[in-house]
This record gives structure tokens, sequence and C-alpha cells, in this order.
């Protein structure tokens, strides 16, 4: 089918912008004022951060989305328009808020506080299914931001697989913690599960990696495990795989996660070996790293070229 489709790859999921304030101090207190060092507003939530950084991969992608009609939700369509995705079918929900997600780095841990906006309003009937099918691919993350929308993910999966797209899940973080069952009902339609290591642990119910590995790898054909400056470790069933990651200074790993995935599906969707997805994939989560934010280190032509040729 791939001489008929309009895109490489195509994303569901939810558009806002990371407000990150560097330079948070040991205490926070009520009611005193504290000084960041430094600030970025860049384009923010990991499905819009992977698309741009896909998108700039040199790959044709078409992003579903939903935005409100205020001046934040500009921003992140300008932003996000730059990198190439085709944004016709981003909806503006008139009246209603875009989301924004506020980051306090410090060293190697961040307090993270999303008001997750109209993303946890889009729901299935706002999507074009024939727009989003014209892939070879559908990739879906942030599975627990998307409220309204989660109940159908599974037949989402489904029909994009009945349509012959090949899928991958991102799922992140649960805010609630709670980590239903539900969301296998969308894994078993899933042929690229790509958790971090907590991630896999909380989806598992595991203590350990490695224990989560084992259990994961048979819900899905292909596991994918980041472990940030460890790299990454796979399962394609009983076949296990390991690939470390660059070692470089990390800057600011926003991002690293959705860049890696963005890598390892260039790969992957051209047929590439697993060890050359996984290869790849790496190289892009560490490119994120070299600066702040999650597209920052993308969006320097001369910069992202040169390091993915190392
Ligand atoms: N310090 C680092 N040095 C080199 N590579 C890194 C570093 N941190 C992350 N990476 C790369 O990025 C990938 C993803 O990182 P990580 O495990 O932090 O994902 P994540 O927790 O899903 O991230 P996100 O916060 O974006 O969701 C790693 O597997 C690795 O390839
Ligand atoms: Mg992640």
């Amino acid at each position: 089918m791939s001489s008929e489709t309009q895109f490489d790859l195509s994303v569901v999921g939810e558009l806002n912008l990371d407000l990150v304030l560097y330079g948070l101090p040991e205490t926070l207190e009520f009611d005193r004022e504290h000084l960041a060092t430094d600030l970025r507003l860049t384009l923010g939530s990991s499905s819009a951060i992977f698309a741009h950084n896909f998108a700039l991969l040199r790959n044709r992608v078409g992003f579903s989305s939903a935005i409100g009609s205020d001046p934040l939700g500009d921003l992140c369509l300008a932003r996000l328009a730059e990198s190439g995705a085709d944004l016709s079918r981003v909806r503006h929900f008139a009246g209603r808020q875009t989301g924004l997600t506020v980051i306090l780095p410090r060293k190697k841990e961040r307090y993270i506080l999303t008001y997750p906006g109209v993303m946890a309003e889009m729901r299935f009937e706002d999507l074009d299914l024939d727009y989003i099918f014209r892939a070879r691919h559908l990739h879906l993350s942030s599975y627990f931001l998307q409220r309204a929308l989660r109940p159908r993910v599974p037949e989402l999966f489904r029909l994009a697989k009945q349509a012959g797209l090949t899928t991958s899940l991102d799922t992140n973080d649960d805010p609630d913690g709670r980590w239903e069952n539900d969301v296998f009902d969308a894994i078993q339609f899933v042929d690229v599960l790509l958790p971090n290591e907590q991630e896999a642990c909380r989806l598992a119910g595991c203590e350990d990696s490695i224990a989560a590995a084992e259990k994961l790898s048979e819900k899905v054909p292909l596991l994918v495990i980041k472990r940030g400056a460890k790299g990454v470790l796979a399962r394609k069933g009983k076949e296990s795989f390991e690939a470390a990651a660059p070692k470089i200074d990390a800057v600011d790993t926003i991002g690293a996660g959705d860049s890696f995935d963005a890598g390892f599906l260039h790969q992957f969707i051209r047929g590439a070996k697993i060890e050359d997805c996984l290869r790849y994939g790496n190289l892009a989560g560490a490119l994120s790293t070299t600066r702040q934010g999650g597209t920052e280190a993308f969006r320097d032509a001369a910069h992202r070229t040169a390091f993915l040729n190392r």
C-alpha cells in the first residue's frame, strides 16, 4: 500500500507547550518568591515532540490533535508547523484552553505539572480515520492523558491494523498512578510497545525491568524498554537485544524518550534490523539531550545532521 500512502506515519495525540524553569532551589516554600536561573517556552507534549522530531528526520507526518482557541494553541501550531508535519487535522475547540506543562528540572530529576486542557477532551468522533489510515504506521503516546479518547483507543488500533498499518504505543506515565488493565485492550493491537523502565514495571506489575520485559514480551511482538543513559533493551519473543546509549554530557533529558521513539520508528518503518532501529533510537534520544527542551537539538539542522551521522 506504500505507493498510495500520503504519510509515512500518523500521530494521534496531544499538542501543548512546555514551560521549563531552570534553577530549582533545594526547597520550595509557600508565599516566598523564588528566582529561576533560566526559562524556555518550547514545544512540549510527548506526541508533538515525537511528531516534530520524526518529521525532521525527513518523514511525512500526519498529526491528529486538538488545541483551544487561545494564544498557546497558536504558538504550538506555529512551532510544530516548522517541522513540516501536516496539521490540517488539528481541531480548534472554540472557547477551550490548550494544555500546558510546567517543568522544574534539577540535576537528573524534575517536577512535572501538566494542565491537560483540550488534550483530555479529544474524542474518537473528532478523528478523521480516512486521513489517519493514509499512512504506513500509527503512533500514539501519552495514553493516560487522552481521557476522552482512551475507551476507544483499542478500536483505533484495531482498525489501523485492519487498514494495513503497523502500530506503536508509548504510554508514558499514568498521572493517576493506577495503571488500569484497559491499556492491554489496546496493546493487543500494538506492534511496538515503547515504555521506559519505570513504566514497564508499572505496566507489568513487576519490581524489576527484567521480569517486566519477560511478562510484557508475551503481550507484544516487539517490546523496547528505554533506560535513560544506560540505553535500551528489547525483546522480540524469546530473543533479547541490548544497545548502549552514546556517552555524552546530557544538558536536559526532556523529550529524550519521544526522540528515541522517532529514531527507532524511522528505521522500523523502513524494515531495518532491530539492532539498527535500537542504535538509531539511542542516537536520536541522545541528540535530544544535547539542548534544552525536547525539540531544540533537532531544530538545529547542522547540529542534528552531524550528531546523527557520527
Ligand atoms: N544521559 C543520556 N545520555 C545518552 N542518552 C540518553 C541519556 N538520557 C536519555 N538518553 C537516550 O534517550 C532514550 C530515552 O530516555 P529515557 O529512558 O529517559 O526515556 P523516557 O523516560 O521515556 O523519556 P521522556 O521523559 O521523554 O518520556 C534512552 O534510551 C537513550 O537512548
Ligand atoms: Mg517517555
